[in-house]
Order: structure tokens, then sequence, then C-alpha cells
């Protein structure tokens, strides 16, 4: 993570409360910084790293090594698809700039609401979306790496068909940078069929298939 993930991680993270003993997921924690910042501000918690890739589980492992030993950080390899977690385990998920690149967004964010605690808080913190300040300078970048870049709308149907309730989405304009947070409710109702993929599709403005990738 460069100097600029650091700070856009920090600018989303004040707009969460972090209890000392939060127990915190960070998904597609990649080298581990953002982790390491939980675990500095959840002192009496725990924190957990997650990422599908070897590379950034063993980078993650080594900038974390002193808390891991500690037995305040754990770092696993696994994908948001499927998390190795029981439910209702967690007071916070944290997901920096990482979204974009997630397989199945809707069944993703639905996977990230079962480990959550009732009132348990999602937040996604993004240096680039939709029509932020440099959405077409990154539009490029993107595009090749299929990922979903989705704007303020798109987010906030996303979270709302998942099943998250206060929804509060903030944007640094003049930095492009987009922070979205939604709570786990107190009684989730998880629809036996769910909405169709069309349904959900057409509530993002996006084709089926679409949903991790740019149609534009
Ligand atoms: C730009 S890095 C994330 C930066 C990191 N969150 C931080 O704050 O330092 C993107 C990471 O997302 C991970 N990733 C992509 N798709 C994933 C998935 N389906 N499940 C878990 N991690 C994933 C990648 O392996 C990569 O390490």
């Amino acid at each position: 993570m460069n100097a600029s993930h650091s700070n856009v991680t920090d600018w989303g993270l004040k707009h969460v409360r972090i209890e000392k003993d939060a127990t915190v997921l960070d998904v597609g924690c990649c080298g581990g910084r953002t982790t390491q910042k939980l675990a500095a501000i959840a002192t009496e918690g725990m924190v957990y790293g997650v990422d599908y890739a070897n590379g950034s589980v063993a980078a993650s492992r080594a900038k974390n090594a002193k808390l891991m030993q500690m037995g305040r950080v754990e770092i696993e390899q696994a994908s948001v698809s499927q998390l190795p977690f029981p439910e209702n385990k967690f007071s916070l998920v944290t997901a920096v700039e990482t979204q974009y690149y997630w397989p199945e967004l809707l069944k993703n964010m639905r996977e990230i609401l079962r480990v959550l605690r009732p009132s348990g808080t999602l937040i996604i913190i993004a240096e680039s979306y939709k029509n932020g300040a440099y959405d077409k300078l990154q539009r490029p970048v993107m595009k090749p790496l299929r990922s979903a870049n989705l704007g303020v709308d798109e987010q906030r149907a996303l979270f709302s068909t998942a099943g998250y309730t206060a929804i509060q989405i903030f944007e640094e304009r003049s930095k492009g940078w987009i922070c979205v947070i939604g709570k786990k409710p107190v009684i989730v109702s998880y629809p036996t069929g769910g909405p169709s993929r069309k349904k959900i599709a057409c509530s993002l403005t996006r084709p089926p298939l679409d949903l991790r990738t740019d149609s534009r």
C-alpha cells in the first residue's frame, strides 16, 4: 500500500467509531498496513486480515509479525466470497481499495453481512469511484482490470440490496475519495429467493454479468 492509500485510509476510518475492544476483519488486507492501523486503535480487541493472494498474505504477516505474536492480529488466506469465520463474529469489517476486484459484489456483500454482528458496521474506502474527481484519469487503468468502479448511487443500491441499513456515504471531492458505511440490521431477513440478479443489476444500472466491470 502506498502513501496515498494510507491517507485515504486515515480519512475513511475517521467516519466510524472503533471501540478499544472491537473485533475487526480487514478484507483484502494486502500489505497489512490497514490491519496494523486497526490494531493500534482496537488495543484491547482482535484484528483479522484476509486476502486471497499468497503474496499479500505473506506481506501482511510480515508487517504484523509482532502483533501476531502478541495474539492481537491473525492473517488468513481467504476470499471475500467465502470467509472462514462464523456468523455474527465481527463488530467492524473494513475494505480499503479492494472492492473493485471482488468477483460477485452482491454475494460478497452478503457474505460480509453474515460475519458481522447485528449493529456491526461495514466500511468500504476507495480512492476512485465513478464520477469522482479523478474518475476520467483512472478509468483507463480500471477498465483492463475489469474492476467495478461504482458511483454513489450504485454503492447505495448495492448496500441496500445486500441488506445493510443506516447507509452513509462520504466523499472527499477534491481528492476523489469515497467512503461507504452500512450496518447489519438487528434483525436480518434473508429473502428466500433473493431479488433476481436482473432486478439488482437494474438498480445498479449495470447488466447482470457486469456487476464487477465497467460497462461504459
Ligand atoms: C490495493 S490492495 C488493498 C490495500 C489494503 N486494503 C490496504 O489497506 O493496504 C487490493 C487487495 O485486494 C485483494 N483482493 C482482491 N480480490 C479479493 C477477494 N476476492 N478476496 C480477498 N481479497 C481480494 C488483492 O489480493 C489485494 O491484495
